[in-house]
């Protein structure tokens, strides 16, 4: 099964274990999945995939699955994973929210938010490191580790403390956001502050695990992006029953490109096991941020591979990254499905994070690329307004409460007075004559209003009979 969309199923190789097992992208060298600790491939260095020997159908996910299991979440999937269960908290099963105002204002057919911030750490990392931890059980390996953003680290110190195993975390020092962090700490990972950005970080612990002192679960673990790509199946199975159809495009904010990978991945294998037609494939489109858009880069110039941006910058801390390493498996992603990338800016992040926040739905500021990106492709024309879309939303608002403050605005300081919250609140309301119009027009609210009336017009009644009697 190559990296085509129309890759047909593989028979299992001799070193295969239960039908499963590794191979190379770009020679194709094939390795047993569990016997020895790599992350990719021995001759040529190209980025490894898990392959399966039975591709999934629809029939085979939840109850339809030949062992007993979850019916929700990550491991409703297991018949396409490495294992039935893993170390679990458990994740997956997020919201798939509807966005009206936002679907009316850029005039698409659906628009739907699938949001990944509703996983137990915030963020869609957990659902690769619930697969990627269960793997490290099985290597039987002492120590994890990742070079993060944040939210993999938050996610790989709460799995890593699930499954009572050492977290050793490398961040890019100043440019994590404050959630990220404290989930860290909390979970008790060692949390190493790096003088360098997310590449050089990333840089460093792979040469950790080349020398076997860590076990690696950044998205360069192929066993991550097999948790990740049940956000895919997901989507599918929740948009079909919700419509009888499957989207037509996924929008998605593009850091490591570990996503866009896996999704894709998830239809190669639909497509292979005959359960989803090739024309039924949601476009993939990913978003950077104008400041780190490498991705966007190649896109615009048909390249198969990315040139490394050494500078990068972004207020979307989360996708603050210049070498994206599933470049390989993402780009053929994009181009097979039909999709595109767009590149968007800070100001236009933090309006489609307003915009979210409006619907009621709590994003960082990298999941708001996902919008901001639908908004000017909608604009340019390159979505059209038939169209059903799904917009990836990867975390919570929580995690950066400093962009959250800086979009929204600080809490005003006010006096232990009734008095001064009026004043603020219904600012030139203050006169005596419009404080006695408000007395009047809450009177007229008021639910004994009917009764005041009865009362008045019970008075005037006894006046009109003293009268009469009195002539
Ligand atoms: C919130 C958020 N969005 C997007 C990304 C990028 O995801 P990917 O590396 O799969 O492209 C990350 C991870 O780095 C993230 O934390
Ligand atoms: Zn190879």
């Amino acid at each position: 099964m190559s990296l085509e969309l129309s890759a047909p199923p593989q028979s299992a190789p001799a070193c295969a274990d239960d039908g499963v097992w590794l191979e190379c992208i770009a020679c194709e060298e094939q390795f047993a999945p569990f016997d020895e600790i790599r992350y990719t491939c021995d001759s040529c260095d190209g980025l490894l995939e898990v392959r399966y020997a039975d591709p999934p159908t629809f029939e085979d996910f939840g109850s339809g699955a030949s062992t007993d299991g979850p019916d929700r979440g990550v491991w409703r999937y297991r018949e396409a994973l490495p294992f039935d269960l893993g170390v679990t908290l458990p994740e997956g099963d997020t919201p798939l929210h509807e966005a009206s105002r936002i679907r009316e204002e850029v005039g698409v057919e659906h628009l739907r938010i699938k949001h990944e911030g509703m996983n137990p750490t915030g963020a869609f990392k957990d659902r690769g490191m619930t697969v990627g931890v269960r793997v490290a059980q099985e290597l039987g390996v002492g120590r994890l580790a990742c070079a993060s953003t944040g939210n993999t680290s938050a996610a790989l110190a709460a799995y890593g403390a699930r499954g009572g195993m050492e977290t050793l975390v490398l961040l890019p020092k100043g440019k994590v956001a404050a959630g990220k962090i404290a989930q860290a700490s909390l979970h008790d990972a060692r949390i190493l502050e790096v003088d360098g950005n997310f590449d050089s970080c990333l840089d460093i612990v792979q040469e950790l695990a080349e020398r076997g002192e860590v076990y690696l679960l950044n998205s360069l673990n192929p066993f991550r992006l097999e948790g990740q790509k049940t956000i895919g199946f997901e989507i599918l199975e929740e948009h079909y029953a919700d419509y009888g159809t499957y989207p037509d495009r996924i929008v998605l904010p593009v850091g490591n490109a570990g996503n866009t990978a896996a999704l894709y991945k998830a239809f190669r294998e639909l497509v292979a096991g005959g359960a989803l037609d090739e024309s039924e494939v949601p476009k993939l489109t990913g978003v950077q941020a104008e400041g780190a858009a490498p991705m966007v880069e190649a896109v615009q110039n048909g390249a198969s591979e990315v040139r490394r941006w050494e500078d990068v910058e972004t207020r979307a801390t989360a996708i603050r990254i210049g070498n994206p390493v599933n470049a390989p498996k993402a780009l053929p992603g994009i181009y097979n499905t039909g999709g595109t990338a767009v590149a968007v800016s800070d100001e236009e992040i933090t309006d489609a994070q307003r915009a979210l926040a409006g619907e009621g739905i709590g994003v960082e500021p990298a999941s708001a690329a996902s919008v901001a990106g639908l908004r000017k492709l909608r604009k340019s024309g390159d979505i059209a307004a038939d169209e059903s879309v799904v917009c990836l939303t990867t975390g919570h608002l929580l995690k950066d409460p400093d962009a959250a403050f800086e979009a929204g605005g600080d809490p005003e300081p006010v006096a232990n007075d009734a008095e001064a919250v009026l004043d603020l609140i219904s600012p030139g309301e203050r006169s005596p004559l419009q404080a006695a119009s408000r007395r009047v027009s809450r009177a007229t609210e008021s639910p004994a209003l009917p009764a005041l009336i009865g009362g008045g017009l019970a008075l005037v009644y006894l006046g009109y009979r003293k009268l009469r009697s009195d002539s």
